[in-house]
């Protein structure tokens, strides 16, 4: 072989490769990322091939010592990722080679980047989705202790953004619970749906008549089996869009709660205020404390739905089999997974260390005629009246509030009366925001004896 060409797949090149195709070609510069898996991979590799008798046991050990040795060069920093070798496999077996000698070339036997890619990263997103289920489970203990911490706190729900019912803050904390619990549920999902192994697919159509045992070969790197077709193994990557999906939603929560809190604890709201290590300054204005941990939160998903977006448009007409856009797979899911990874870590933080202006959010949830629903369900309770009939007179009561700035429990029965002459003075008791919150009792509601309950169910989830 001339010594220009590559030493790995240079045999039939006359020519060295451009340093432009380098340039475009090369991935180590990213994919050195998935060198623990790769090694992984090649450990069990090598095992099959020594059952298949494709190694001696000679052979075999030596290959697994020097692949334990660069394992460890890796982890002590000492290893060179180099672009000599284009990819983190060829790194790989080079380094081998540099070990072993010439016996490295043996682990490619039956092998294709094809096969081994589609496994490297399929074993990454399995361990990236077991860390990401523990920190979400961490955000939901946070969440539970400050619902428990604040049962009593009465604050305003929204709809249209325009003050609705009065809640219990600790049940608008408990419905993110809900929207963590359903990301987790689907990163299990997802544990499942990725559990079966490509190695062994080859280049595209399966190993040739080497004895390579693939149900071994899969649960040896921890799957449940091996995938059924060797053609679609080879250029899966659904498993990535249903990881950056998974991600995209569970940022999308991120970005609602980071909204919602950025919006309350505006000079306008202020229902709630970041401390001073979650906040930034201004360069001009020296009374400033900006919210900009929660504005970044508010903001990064925008950046992991683009990586979701640039990965089905890679994939989108690509013909069957391999083609090499699907190197360009992985530094999105990379960047998606970093981002996301630190956006756990903050928004656990930001609800833990939230302060709540428990007067404030009170006398907000006092303002806007929210108990109007409850006088309108006390007629349909007490008279003979539909819910619509209801509704109209309790509009036409709030309207008279409204004309004589009243709220609704500072009207007299008197003018309630004239409105509707079945009323008595027990609607009294239930224009109170209090009343109201404690009336909700239906499964899930907001009073805090289901509250109490909903945290009790909470609990046995985490
Ligand atoms: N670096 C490549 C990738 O990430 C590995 C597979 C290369 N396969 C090939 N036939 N050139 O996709």
């Amino acid at each position: 072989m001339k010594k220009t060409t590559n030493l790995l797949w240079g045999g039939r090149f006359n020519e060295k490769s451009s340093n432009l195709l380098k340039k475009i070609n090369d991935s180590i510069e990213f994919d050195y990322k998935l060198a623990n898996e790769d090694i992984m991979l090649n450990r069990s590799y090598v095992e099959s091939l020594y059952k298949a008798n494709l190694l001696s046991l000679k052979e075999y050990k030596k290959i697994k010592i020097g692949l334990d040795q660069i394992k460890e060069d890796i982890k002590k920093g000492k290893f060179k990722f180099s672009n000599a070798y284009e990819d983190i496999h060829m790194n790989i077996e080079m380094a081998l080679k540099k070990k072993i000698g010439k016996l490295a070339g043996k682990i490619h036997t039956g092998k294709s980047r094809n096969d081994q890619v589609a496994t490297d990263i399929k074993l990454w997103i399995k361990s990236k989705l077991g860390y990401l289920i523990f920190k979400i489970n961490k955000i939901q203990k946070t969440i539970i202790k400050k619902a428990e911490n604040n049962l009593d706190v009465i604050m305003p729900g929204f709809t249209h953004s325009q003050n609705a019912q009065p809640i219990l803050f600790s049940h608008y904390l408990l419905s993110f619970f809900e929207m963590f619990e359903r990301d987790k549920r689907r990163a299990i999902q997802l544990l499942d749906g990725i559990d079966e192994c490509p190695l062994g697919s080859g280049a595209l159509a399966g190993t040739n008549f080497f004895e390579i045992n693939r149900k071994e070969l899969a649960k040896s790197l921890g799957f449940r089996k091996p995938t059924e077709n060797s053609l679609d193994s080879v250029s899966n990557r659904d498993f990535m869009i249903e990881f950056l999906s998974l991600l995209s939603i569970l940022s999308m929560h991120f970005s609602r709660l980071a909204e919602d809190f950025i919006i309350w604890s505006s000079s306008a709201y202020d229902l709630l205020k970041f401390p001073d290590n979650l906040c930034t300054g201004s360069s001009i204005m020296p009374q400033k404390k900006n919210p900009d941990a929660a504005e970044l939160v508010r903001s990064k998903c925008g950046r992991i739905y683009s990586s979701l977006l640039n990965l089905l448009i890679i994939q989108k007409g690509l013909p069957s089999g391999y083609s090499k856009d699907l190197q360009e797979d992985k530094e999105p899911v990379f960047d998606a997974n970093e981002t996301i990874d630190l956006l756990l870590d903050i928004v656990n933080e930001m609800i833990g260390l939230v302060n709540i202006n428990k007067e404030k959010m009170y006398n907000l949830a006092n303002i806007g005629f929210v108990t109007a629903t409850d006088l309108a369900d006390w007629l349909v309770m007490n008279t003979n009246l539909t819910f619509r009939e209801a509704h109209l007179k309790t509009g036409k009561i709030v309207l008279m509030a409204e004309q004589k700035k009243k709220k609704l429990s500072d009207l007299s029965l008197q003018d309630l009366k004239r409105i509707e002459p079945k009323i008595t003075k027990d609607i009294f008791n239930f224009l109170s925001i209090e009343r109201s919150v404690s009336n909700k009792k239906s499964y899930g509601g907001t009073s805090s004896s289901e509250v109490k309950e909903a945290i009790k169910r909470a609990k046995k989830k985490i």
